[in-house]
């Protein structure tokens, strides 16, 4: 077999066997295939897809090219869940202690921001004291004792997908939906959890800007963890604008906080709501999202949940206090323009503002600042007078702080008349499609 003549192949839109897409990957791996022959692959099959078997073929070699960990020591029901990337999507944080309140088991790996989007573990990070590297004897006996445990990717995770992953970001191979299905299905597969929800943003802020790429996604990702044994549930959520006000590392950790205790922005308490009674559902915990939605908010406003993210955090070594969370020397205003309505708040452009401002990651080896980021005031659809703080930036880094005040700015739309409003769940993809019970999708 030669990578050349597999590259030929899909370049003329051919099927590869799952030996030829096996051949690719595991030559990449081991240093034998180069960058550039994988880079053209990926190219072509950006250009001309991949079938379900080639899909399925892809997502295999990934979980094998690492290890398959084994949560079987650990009693109960393990669950795992899943965002594409938005911004301001800090959803694991009150949904993995949530989820724990419940009695089901989380243990999950995630990963850092890149680009425009933001990362969990960046966002943890914030906390003073924190510990996102823990060995998997750690990581068990946590699970067994707290009910929840999230932590960086290991190195021996699917290191087929960080080396290809890296590979797309630098060669625009990264929105095709085969090879995004494949990366975080295998990622999935291999962390070990029975039962999974996945939310995939659709919108001006995420990688899938229209609903019919993101609901063949979500299918191509309900199926590929089905064969692979695990119930899988997928929302469509809309990333649109911002999820909630808060977007920046530490900002986000304070929002995350103050809707594990009951309150917080509506889209965010709503979002969670949803991804968290549908796992309840998979797992035979609710008879109906209904039911879901009211028992996960009964932990939120009875102080349970806030209980259980203070024992997670305090056990990873983290100071729970969001009192203790570092905060940037700046925080400037800026102003609405006009009086109207918030017509659009663009994610994408808020999401680079605040990596401007120091809570990205530019490049890998950069560092984000935990302080820095925006936390807006208003929301789409909210009435606005002129000169009235539309947000705050916080920041150290005052050089760039003119082009990010301008980012933001071009990021709002304001006029005459409010908006309609937007569903924030825009569909469901694996569990009953009416939304409203559980049954087989
Ligand atoms: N998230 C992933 O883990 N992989 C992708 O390819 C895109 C988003």
């Amino acid at each position: 077999m030669r990578a050349v003549d597999i590259i030929e192949k899909k370049k003329q839109g051919r099927e590869l066997v799952p030996e030829e897409i096996a051949f690719l990957v595991e030559g990449y791996v081991q240093g034998e295939i180069p960058d550039y022959q994988v880079a053209a692959w990926l190219m072509a099959v950006c250009l001309r897809g991949m079938g379900s078997v080639e899909t399925a073929a892809l997502t295999q070699s990934l979980v094998h090219s690492g290890e398959v960990l084994d949560l079987s020591s650990i009693p109960g029901v393990k669950v795992d869940k899943h965002s594409t990337g938005g911004v301001g999507d800090k959803t694991t944080l009150v949904l993995a202690p949530l989820l724990a309140s419940a009695g089901l088991t989380v243990v999950k790996m995630s990963g850092r921001s890149l680009g425009f989007t933001g990362g969990t573990i960046d966002k943890l990070e914030a906390i003073p004291g924190i510990r996102t590297r823990m060995s998997w004897e750690e990581v068990v006996a946590q699970a067994r004792r707290v009910g929840v445990v999230v932590v960086g990717q290991s190195e021996n995770l699917v290191p087929a997908d960080k080396k290809l992953y890296a590979l797309r970001d630098a060669t625009a191979t990264v929105d095709s939906v085969p090879l995004i299905a494949a990366s975080v299905m295998s990622k999935k597969i291999a962390a070990g959890a029975g039962a999974m929800v996945l939310d995939v943003k659709v919108g001006d802020g995420a990688f899938m800007r229209t609903e019919a790429e993101a609901q063949e996604l979500a299918k191509v990702m309900v199926h590929l963890g089905r064969e692979a044994g695990r119930q899988v549930a997928v929302l469509l959520t809309s990333m649109d604008e911002p999820l909630g006000t808060a977007v920046g590392n530490a900002l986000e950790v304070a929002e995350a906080v103050e809707t594990l205790q009951g309150r917080g922005p509506d889209d965010l308490r709503a979002l969670c709501l949803e991804l968290g009674a549908t796992l309840l559902g998979l797992t035979g915990r609710a008879v109906s999202l209904d039911e879901g939605r009211g028992v996960l908010a009964g932990l939120l406003d009875s102080g349970a949940a806030w209980d259980k993210y203070r024992e997670w955090v305090g056990a990873q070594g983290g100071d729970p206090d969001p009192a203790a969370l570092p905060a940037a020397p700046v925080r400037q205003p800026f102003p609405a323009p006009a009086t109207g309505y918030v017509r659009e708040i663009r994610s994408r452009l808020v999401g680079q503002a605040a990596g401007l401002l120091g809570a990205g990651r530019g490049r890998l080896d950069e560092v984000p600042d935990p302080a820095a980021g925006i936390v807006l005031a208003v929301k789409r659809g909210d009435r606005v007078e002129e000169g009235q703080p539309l947000g705050y930036l916080h920041t150290r880094r005052l050089k760039t702080l003119p082009e990010a005040t301008e980012m933001v700015r071009c990021a709002f739309a304001i006029g005459p008349t409010a908006p309609e409003p937007q569903a924030l769940v825009r569909g469901r993809v694996g569990a009953d499609a009416s939304g409203e019970g559980f049954g087989a999708g």
